[in-house]
């Protein structure tokens, strides 16, 4: 790989940048090394100077937000640096109110190809009902579902993450998962030995109209899936008018009867479960946040890893603030661009923070 064997040279790159790193709002970051594309690329321009519409082109959805652009920054940092063609990788940030965060980003990522897609929490305020954690009920979470919306017609595909993500590897292997059945809108890791009860209240499981009856006719087994990693046929999903189909499941328990428990999950399972294309585990190593109330530390799953996920309350910037990591955190300190300005300014010498310094690997 290009990127492995530049090391030095990405070091160098990036320890001079790190000193004009930019200001996003009351956090700074710095300026990622450079990364370029490895051997037998296909040639195609780099996606800062491509249109979007370009073929070749590996399409990256996620939100932004002042409270997890730490996590953002992580998660596409590490999307690039394991990349074999890190220019063929195009990003499309969902935000709402923040216009510096865009900012941010190209200051990091100088020769990032990315398009920013404000969000008006208007279009899902009236739709969220409360939830078990106030931040599931973030209206940006509700952003995966506007996707097909918000992202030009000649994009077909995208692969949504989460920001609290870390790949180590190629994103593109995740990309190309192919959607074989023409049933199959989404692709996602399945977990089909979680109790899939769970997820609804009793009253929708007694309910003559709805409980099994809703997932009566799917392709195979209604099974959870985390909608933190997903592959998303757009063109499908415009097609059969799935956010219209997901908002239908929010009317519903909203209005007319409490059917499930958490936020934005529910009513995606309700409308996929069954019929998602599964995707190897090694995509989705969830649960590394621990749970919803302690945010415990939480081992990876058993076989190979892929994507790393803090999903849960624990997100591993605020565990390594709190000088109380767990194991994993240590890897994805690897990936943090946070430029401490505290810890920098009480160093002796006027040292680089350290985080900027493993941040060079
Ligand atoms: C799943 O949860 C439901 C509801 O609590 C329970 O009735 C059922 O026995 C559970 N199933 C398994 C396989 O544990």
């Amino acid at each position: 790989m290009m990127m492995m064997m530049d090391n030095k040279a990405a070091l160098l790159v990036f320890l001079a940048a790190a000193v004009v790193a930019v200001s996003a709002g009351e956090a700074r970051f710095a300026e990622a090394p450079q990364y370029r594309n490895g051997e037998g690329c296909p040639i195609i321009r780099p996606a800062a100077s491509a249109s979007v519409c370009d073929p070749g082109l590996v399409h990256i959805a996620m939100t932004l937000d002042a409270h997890y652009l730490r996590g953002s920054m992580a998660a596409i940092y590490s999307l690039l640096k394991h990349a074999s063609f890190p220019e063929s990788l195009f990003f499309h940030f969902v935000v709402t109110a923040d216009a510096h965060l865009g900012h941010a980003v190209a200051a990091s990522f100088p020769s990032l190809g990315f398009e920013i897609y404000p969000f008006r929490a208007e279009a899902v305020a009236g739709l969220i009902s409360a939830s078990v954690r106030a931040e599931l009920e973030e209206p940006l979470n509700y952003a995966r579902n506007h996707l097909g919306d918000l992202l030009p017609p000649c994009v077909h595909r995208a692969v949504y993450l989460d920001s609290d993500v870390l790949a180590v590897d190629d994103v593109r292997r995740l990309w190309e998962t192919p959607l074989l059945h023409e049933s199959a809108v989404v692709a996602a890791p399945e977990y089909c030995h979680a109790n899939f009860s769970l997820y609804f209240t009793p009253a929708f499981w007694s309910d003559p109209e709805l409980g099994a009856r809703v997932f009566a006719g799917r392709r195979r087994q209604p099974c959870y899936f985390n909608t933190g990693v997903m592959v998303i046929d757009l063109g499908r999903w415009r097609a059969g008018d799935y956010r219209r189909r997901i908002e239908r499941w929010m009317e519903i328990h909203k209005e007319e009867k409490r059917i499930y428990e958490l936020g934005s999950l529910p009513p995606f399972l309700l409308v996929f479960a069954g019929d998602v294309e599964a995707i190897d585990h090694r995509w989705n190593q969830h649960g590394l946040g621990g749970d919803k109330v302690h945010g415990s530390c939480r081992p990876l799953h058993h076989g190979p890893v892929s994507l790393m996920h803090w999903s849960g309350k624990g997100k591993p910037w605020d565990r390594l603030d709190a000088g109380t990591p767990c194991p994993l955190d240590h890897t994805w300190k690897h990936y943090d661009l946070y430029i401490d300005d505290a810890a920098a300014a009480s160093s002796p010498g006027g040292q680089c923070p350290s985080s900027i310094l493993a941040a060079a690997w």
